[in-house]
C-alpha cells in the first residue's frame, strides 16, 4: 500500500495569502530534510517561526509543490502524485507550498503498524531551520504510546474542565449538550468571538464588543482568569464618552478604526458581564483595575467607573420619547436606522450619519434595565446605598419611558425610527413585531407588575414562535426598506430578516424562566437545541451538536437549513438558560442561588457544579411536580432558609438536597 499524506501551507498572511498574488507566488520557501518538511517563507528574513510537517516513519519520497502534487488542471479528487502512484519530489520555490509524505508499507493479514504525522508551529531564535528541535519534535512522538499519551492528557484536561459543571436529569439531549457540547462550544466562541471560522474568514471582524462580553457569560466558570484579563482589555477599548470601539484586534487589542464605534448597545454589556465575573468569583477587587480610554493617551480610570461610563452614556444620549438613541445599530447590527444606504457598495454597518440622529431602541432601553438592576445590586453587595439609590432611580426612570412609549398593545414596539415612527408595531404592514424588546424589556423587568410581561410573552409565542425556534420579526421584510437598512437587504426567512436568529431564543427562555413556565422553558431551549436535530439532519445540515447562529424562517426558501455553526452567542446565552434558567444553580454575590424551572413532569435531577473552589453536589427533587420554588433546602444535612447556598470552606464537596414545592 502506498500512502500519502497532504497539507497546504498558508503564508502567515491572510490577507495577503488570498488577493496579493503577484507578491505571494514568489515568496514561498521549504526545506526538507528526511521526514521533516519545513515551511521556512519569510524566515530568512523577518518571521521568527517556522512550520513543521513531518512523519515519525521514515519516507520513500515527498512533495512540496502544490501543481506537482495536484497536477496543473486536476482537482484534489483526481490528484497527480496519487494518480501516478509516486511521489516527484517536488521542491517549492514560490506558487504554492504544501508538504506530502510519501509512505510504502507492507502489512501481513492482521499486521498492524503505528506511526504519526506531526504539524507543528517552530518558533525559531534564527533566520535559519533548528533542524534538531525538529528532529527532537518527532522522536518525541515516535516513541510508543506517545501520541495517545498526548491525547489522553488534552482528554483529561477537559475532563477537569468540564467536570465543573455536570447535569444528570431525565432529558438525554440536555444532559449531552450542557455536559460537553455547549461548554466545549463556550470555550471556542470565547477563544474565538467571531474571528476565525468557516464563517467568518479570520481577517476582519476580531473580537466584538458585545459579542465578547456576552461570550464571556457562558464560560466565566470555566475560565476565570482568563475572563479577567478580558474584562480589562474589553474595557480599554471604551472611549471617554462612554461609547466603544465595537470590534477590536485579538493580537493587538487594538479597536478597529475602520468599524469604529456609535453601537448604542455596546457599552452596556460590559456591566452585564463584569457584574457575572464577580457573581461568579466574588473578586469585586476587579473593579479597582486601573483601565484607560482608548481616545486619550495614558489615561486611567478604574473598571467600576468604565461601567458608570457606560450607565452614563445611554442616560445621556436619549431621544424625544425618553428612550436610548440607537446609533449605527444595537443588539441587531442590521436595524441601521440612520443609514439610508442607495449605494451597493457601501456597508450598512458603517454608512450613514448618526450624529443628530432621533432614531430610539426600546431594545436597549430593556438592556439599560437589565445593566441599571445589575450595577445598583452590585452596590448594594458593596454596601453604598447611595450610588444604588441613583441608579435604582435612573432605572424607575427609564422603566416609566418603556410603559409609557414602548408598549404597543400586545407586544413591545422595536424602536423609533429616525422620522420617528414606530418600527415593530401593529400599524406596520411589514415588520409588526420583533422579538428582542420583548426579551430585553421582559428581563430587564418591565410588564413585571401590570401583566405586560406575560402579555408579550404570549404574543411571542403566537406570532413569532415557530417548528425550528422564535423566529426574530413577523412578518418578514419583502422589500427593501432604506429607513430600516440591512435587515430589509436579506431574503424573507434569513438572518435577521425573519430567520431563527438562535441567540435571541435563549432570552426567551430566560422570560419563560422568570414567569415560571418550566415547560415552555425546557420547549424553547429544545426548539433551537442541535442535539435535536439528528432525525432532520438532511434539512438542517449543519453540526447537530454546535449551536448555529441562524436556521432558516418559515419564511425562507429552505426552511429549517442552519447556517454560521459554532461562533455564536446563542452558545453562551443557551448555556446560561439551561444551566442558570431552567436547573436554576446561579452564582450570586453571596453564594450559589438554587432556583430551578422545570417541566413539572420531571422527578428530580442533579447537578455538580465547582464554585469558587468548592464542589457542590446538588439534588433537586420535585415530589409535588411542580416548575419551581424552593420548599426545603439543606446543606450537609443542615437545614437552610431561601434558596441561597452559602459558600463552603475552598476544597471541600458540599451536599444540597432541595425539595421543590414553594
Ligand atoms: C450580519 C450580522 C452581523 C453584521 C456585522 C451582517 O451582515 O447579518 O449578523 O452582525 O453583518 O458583521
Ligand atoms: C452577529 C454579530 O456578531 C452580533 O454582534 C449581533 O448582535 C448579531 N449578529 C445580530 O445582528
Amino acid at each position: 500500500m502506498t500512502l500519502f499524506s497532504y497539507v497546504e501551507f498558508c503564508l502567515y498572511e491572510a490577507l495577503d495569502d488570498m488577493t496579493n498574488f503577484q507578491r505571494t507566488y514568489s515568496i514561498g520557501e521549504v526545506e526538507i530534510d528526511g521526514a521533516a518538511i519545513y515551511h521556512t517563507t519569510g524566515l530568512r528574513e523577518r518571521r521568527d517561526h517556522c512550520t513543521l510537517f513531518g512523519c515519525t516513519r521514515e519516507p520513500t519520497g515527498f512533495d512540496t509543490n502544490r501543481d506537482v502534487f495536484v497536477g496543473v488542471h486536476n482537482g484534489l479528487q483526481e490528484a497527480a502524485v496519487p494518480l501516478a502512484g509516486r511521489a516527484f519530489n517536488s521542491v517549492a520555490h514560490g506558487w504554492n507550498p504544501v508538504g506530502s509524505h510519501q509512505l510504502d508499507l507492507r502489512l501481513e493479514p492482521g499486521e498492524e503498524e503505528t506511526f504519526a504525522f506531526v504539524l507543528a508551529l517552530l518558533e525559531q531564535p534564527g533566520p535559519t531551520v533548528d533542524r534538531a528541535a525538529g528532529h527532537a519534535l518527532l522522536a518525541r512522538y515516535a516513541e510508543p504510546g506517545a501520541v495517545w499519551t498526548a491525547f489522553d492528557a488534552l482528554r483529561e484536561r477537559w475532563r477537569v474542565l468540564l467536570d465543573g459543571l455536570q447535569v444528570d436529569c431525565p432529558d438525554t439531549l440536555v444532559r449531552r449538550m450542557l455536559n460537553t457540547w455547549n461548554q466545549s462550544q463556550v470555550i471556542a466562541t470565547f477563544n474565538l468571538s467571531r474571528s476565525a471560522s468557516l464563517w467568518e474568514s479570520g481577517i476582519g471582524r476580531g473580537m466584538g464588543f458585545r459579542d465578547s462580553n456576552q461570550d464571556l457569560l457562558g464560560c466565566v466558570h470555566l475560565v476565570p482568569e482568563r475572563a479577567r484579563q478580558r474584562l480589562l482589555d474589553l474595557a480599554a477599548t471604551q472611549l471617554s464618552d462612554g461609547t466603544c470601539f465595537h470590534q477590536y484586534q485579538p493580537l493587538t487589542k487594538k479597536g478597529n478604526a475602520e468599524i469604529g464605534g456609535g453601537f448604542n448597545d455596546d457599552q452596556l454589556w460590559l456591566v452585564v458581564s463584569t457584574c457575572a465575573y464577580i457573581k461568579e468569583t466574588g473578586d469585586a477587587s476587579i473593579l479597582a483595575e486601573p483601565v484607560g480610554y482608548a481616545d486619550v493617551p495614558g489615561s486611567r480610570d478604574d473598571l467600576l467607573h468604565h461601567l458608570e461610563t457606560s450607565i452614563a452614556f445611554t442616560l445621556a444620549n436619549r431621544g424625544k420619547h425618553g428612550l436610548p438613541l440607537i446609533g449605527h445599530a444595537d443588539w441587531n447590527d442590521c436595524l441601521n436606522l440612520n443609514c439610508f444606504s442607495t449605494d451597493p457598495d457601501e456597508s450598512f454597518q458603517t454608512a450613514g450619519d448618526v450624529e443628530g440622529s432621533r432614531a430610539e431602541s426600546a431594545m436597549i432601553a430593556g438592556l439599560f434595565l437589565y445593566a441599571a438592576r445589575e450595577l445598583a445590586r452590585l452596590y448594594t453587595h458593596l454596601d453604598r446605598p447611595e450610588d444604588e439609590a441613583r441608579l435604582l432611580a435612573a432605572y424607575d426612570e427609564m422603566l416609566a419611558a418603556v410603559e409609557a412609549e414602548a408598549w404597543d398593545g400586545a407586544w413591545y414596539l422595536r424602536a423609533f425610527d429616525a422620522a420617528g415612527s414606530p418600527v415593530g408595531s401593529h400599524v406596520c404592514d411589514e415588520g409588526r413585531i420583533f422579538v428582542e424588546s420583548q426579551a430585553w424589556c421582559v428581563l430587564g423587568g418591565a410588564g413585571a407588575e401590570n401583566g405586560r410581561a406575560r402579555r408579550a410573552l404570549e404574543s411571542v409565542q403566537e406570532l413569532l414562535a415557530k417548528e425550528d425556534g422564535v423566529v426574530l420579526v413577523q412578518p418578514a421584510y419583502t422589500r427593501y426598506h432604506p429607513e430600516l437598512g440591512e435587515i430589509t437587504s436579506y431574503p424573507p426567512g434569513y438572518k435577521e430578516n425573519g430567520g431563527v436568529f438562535c441567540h435571541t431564543n435563549p432570552w426567551i427562555t430566560l422570560c419563560w424562566c422568570l414567569l415560571g413556565e418550566g415547560d415552555r422553558a425546557l420547549d424553547s431551549y429544545l426548539a433551537i437545541c442541535p442535539a435535536t436535530r439528528e432525525s432532520r439532519i438532511e434539512t438542517y445540515r449543519s453540526e447537530p451538536y454546535a449551536f448555529a447562529q441562524m436556521i432558516a424562517g418559515p419564511d425562507a426558501a429552505t426552511p429549517g437549513e442552519a447556517k454560521n455553526s459554532w461562533l455564536t452567542g446563542t452558545a453562551a446565552w443557551a448555556l446560561v438558560a439551561l444551566s442558570q434558567g431552567i436547573l436554576g444553580i446561579r452564582p450570586d454575590y453571596g453564594g450559589l442561588r438554587v432556583d430551578p424551572c422545570i417541566p413539572p413532569g420531571w422527578d428530580s435531577f442533579h447537578v455538580t457544579r465547582r464554585f469558587r473552589g468548592v464542589v457542590y453536589e446538588i439534588g433537586v427533587r420535585n415530589p409535588r411536580h411542580v416548575s419551581g420554588g424552593v420548599h426545603g433546602l439543606t446543606v450537609d444535612g443542615r437545614e437552610v432558609f431561601g434558596n441561597l447556598v452559602p459558600a463552603g470552606a475552598v476544597g471541600s464537596v458540599v451536599h444540597v438536597d432541595v425539595e421543590l414545592g414553594g
